[in-house]
């Protein structure tokens, strides 16, 4: 059986995920910052499932022992990582424009540093295995949005450090996926006051993610597709009219 560790695996995208993998046979290993949600995600996945290969590690990416030792539990008490999903991150709109160090703060160490530390302990892990890392980053990292400066900030990293990964890991055999979902209803976008066009499920999601990571290679996995084109068009425009037409769209 295939060992799939996903980060942020007790709600919204990942335990979505964690769920067809689960139902296509996988042992499935989810982890998360709080003991409780984790237990919880637990037991839904294994009332709904023959395959009872469900393991949990509480552990906060944003500390680096915790996902040293994580990764080195999962070794020895599960077994190899065949495809990690680095999907954890912490969210937080900020809706009045101000500019809050904390939150900075807080969205660095946990979508940077945390996925940073992930990386580090797996590519020890993983070497020699042409197994692979996905990185869940955001359409919002493609370009400077209004209200989402600090998560913005975090995912356009993410975007760039997978491209930058895609070949400096070609040396250690580890293929490296980014993953740009657009809005998938979760927790985590409850927190938004905008609207948000082309919403989608995190069922949809976990589909999406789950067929194009065991399928043939793709570095990036973006969905929906119409709203991820347009996503990309507006990348390319240049600053002036890309700035008169976000103005215009948000009315921000
Ligand atoms: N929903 C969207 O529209 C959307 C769009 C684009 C990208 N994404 C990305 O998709 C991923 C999943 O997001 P989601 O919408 O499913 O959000 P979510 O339901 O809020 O899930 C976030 C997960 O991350 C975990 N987490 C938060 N802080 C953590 C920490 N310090 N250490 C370990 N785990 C931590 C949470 O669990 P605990 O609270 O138990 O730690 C939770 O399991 C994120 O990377 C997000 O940026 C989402």
């Amino acid at each position: 059986m295939k060992i799939v560790w996903i980060t942020g695996g007790s709600t919204g995208i990942g335990f979505a995920t964690a769920k067809h993998f689960l139902n296509h046979d996988w042992k499935v290993v989810i982890s998360s910052s709080n003991f409780k949600k984790l237990s919880s995600a637990k037991n839904k996945l294994l009332e709904n499932s023959n395959n009872k290969e469900i393991h949990i590690y509480e552990c906060d990416i944003s500390n680096r022992t915790k996902v040293m030792n994580t990764i080195n539990k999962i070794s020895n008490e599960v077994g190899n990582i065949n495809l990690a999903i680095l999907n954890a991150a912490a969210y937080s709109p900020n809706k009045d424009q101000k500019f809050l160090i904390e939150n900075y703060e807080q969205l660095i160490n946990v979508n940077l540093k945390g996925t940073l530390y992930c990386i580090e302990f797996l590519i020890e892990k993983m070497q020699n295995s042409n197994n692979r890392i996905a990185i869940v980053a955001s359409p919002v990292g493609y370009r400077g949005l209004p209200t989402a400066a600090a998560y913005g900030m975090t995912k356009a990293g993410l975007i760039n450090l997978s491209e930058s990964l895609f070949f400096d890991l070609q040396k250690y055999k580890i293929k490296i996926s980014l993953i740009n979902p657009g809005f998938i209803e979760t927790e985590s976008t409850k927190l938004n006051s905008f609207p948000m066009p082309f919403l989608k499920s995190s069922e949809y999601a976990a589909r999406k993610i789950f067929r194009n990571l065991t399928g043939r290679y793709k570095f990036e996995i973006f969905f929906p597709w119409f709203f991820l084109i347009v996503m990309k068009i507006l990348r390319i425009l240049p600053y002036k009219l890309y700035f008169f037409l976000i103005k215009r769209i948000t009315k921000l």
